[in-house]
């Protein structure tokens, strides 16, 4: 059971977030103007199918302030050289050559053998209490995707130690000693990821050698931008997939029928996942910001303006992986895992008492479960 009060509504878009029942709040905000200014968060509202939609595709509305590519606080560290080139966080030329390599790159995974690796993985790392669930929910996916990127095992716990390290320095919420560690992560994850490639071991047939094959073939020659971003394939998975699969536990406990129901028929176990990434989505709203004065919707946008793009009340596909240039190319690949990861586990878990709140965060929905009474 959510440990966290659900009768009063959430403040804002913000603690809507993290809050237990956030989704009569959301619909409400779909019901209201697709585009409003907010006076008290001091910034645009994007909301509801018409309002995300037409923000995620105006070429004037960016991923970052016009003259602040990369955050002050990460100005000159190694975090903010990967932050400075991360397909996430540019538009234009840095954004489009390698955001293809990576979508084609990434097009080309052998599904059903990272779902049967997965599930394998997941098999070895069975929860047994509601301390081990938190810790495989971010590690399982990170293990999975560290092995399709080509890294041997015993590099896989520190490859994980560092992804979720260096993510703290993407969260506003982050305090000077996580900074300190992401900082330390970021140096490492480049290190092990220069060392791979460099050390011509670059598995045949694995991602890495997609992409670098890729890269080549669209001539995206920087390879200070390859290493970054193949750091953001780790970030990227890091909490968006953890939320996915602890939101799928969630309602697991929540919707008693359902575990019944995917034994008798688990081919229904990928619908199940697509399901949760879009009632109870891991990534709730994204940024915005104005290059120039944009029109969307009838209503007009100076440029300079934070936009807040409310995913979570669009209650359509884009609720749960983005739309328009940005919209994630690893769908199909945090599908695939959290499948094979909740076919392992769900047995196990449904004998574990789990009571849960949501994890600190801004934009992400991660359940942290506690040894807690049965929901
Ligand atoms: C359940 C898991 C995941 C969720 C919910 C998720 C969600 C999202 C969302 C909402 C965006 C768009 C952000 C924006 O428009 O501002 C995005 C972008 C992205 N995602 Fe994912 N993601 C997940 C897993 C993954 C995985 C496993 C990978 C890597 C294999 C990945 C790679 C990326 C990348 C590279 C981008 C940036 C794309 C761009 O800016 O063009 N994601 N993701």
């Amino acid at each position: 059971m959510p440990l966290t009060d659900s009768v009063t509504d959430p403040a804002d878009p913000f603690s809507a977030v993290t809050h237990a029942a956030p989704y009569d709040y959301y619909r409400r905000l779909a019901d209201g103007p697709p585009l409003r200014f907010d006076a008290q968060l001091d910034c645009w509202l994007a909301t509801g199918a018409a309002g995300v939609r037409a923000v995620l595709a105006h070429p004037a509305c960016r991923v970052r302030p016009a003259d602040l590519g990369v955050p002050h606080n990460l100005a000159g560290t190694p975090c903010g050289a990967i932050f400075a080139e991360l397909v996430r966080m540019n538009d234009g030329e840095r954004h489009a050559v390698p955001k293809q390599v990576l979508a084609r790159a990434l097009g080309q995974v052998d599904m059903a053998r990272l779902q049967w690796r997965a599930l394998h993985l997941a098999g070895d790392r069975v929860p047994g209490s509601a301390a081990q669930l938190n810790d495989a929910v971010f590690e399982l996916p990170l293990f999975a995707m560290a092995d399709l990127l080509g890294f041997a095992p015993a590099q896989w716990p520190a490859l994980a130690a560092w992804t979720r390290a260096f993510v703290a320095c993407l969260s506003p919420l982050s305090n000077a000693e996580q900074l300190a560690g992401a900082h330390v992560a970021a140096e490492a994850l480049l290190q092990s990821f220069g060392r791979l490639l460099r050390e011509g071991d670059v598995r045949p047939g694995s991602m890495l050698a997609a992409i670098v094959a890729e890269a080549d073939a669209l001539a995206w020659q920087a390879s200070g931008g390859v290493l970054a971003n193949l750091v953001g394939l780790l970030s990227q998975t890091c909490d968006a997939t953890a939320g996915l699969l602890g939101n799928a536990i969630v309602a697991l406990r929540t919707q008693p029928d359902l575990l019944p129901q995917l034994r008798a028929a688990p081919e229904l176990w990928p619908a199940m996942l697509r399901e949760v990434s879009l009632r109870d989505p891991a990534i709730h709203n994204t940024r915005r910001y104005t290059a120039e004065d944009a029109e969307c919707n009838g209503v007009r946008v100076p440029a300079g303006q934070m936009i807040l793009v409310v995913l979570a009340s669009a209650g359509q596909a884009e609720s749960g992986f983005g739309h328009g240039r940005h919209a994630c190319p690893g769908q199909a690949i945090a599908l695939a895992i959290a499948t094979a990861c909740l076919q392992a586990w769900a047995g196990a878990l449904e004998s574990l008492p789990l009571a849960w709140r949501y994890l600190p965060s801004l934009n992400a929905r991660i359940p942290m479960f506690v040894q807690g009474a049965n929901a």
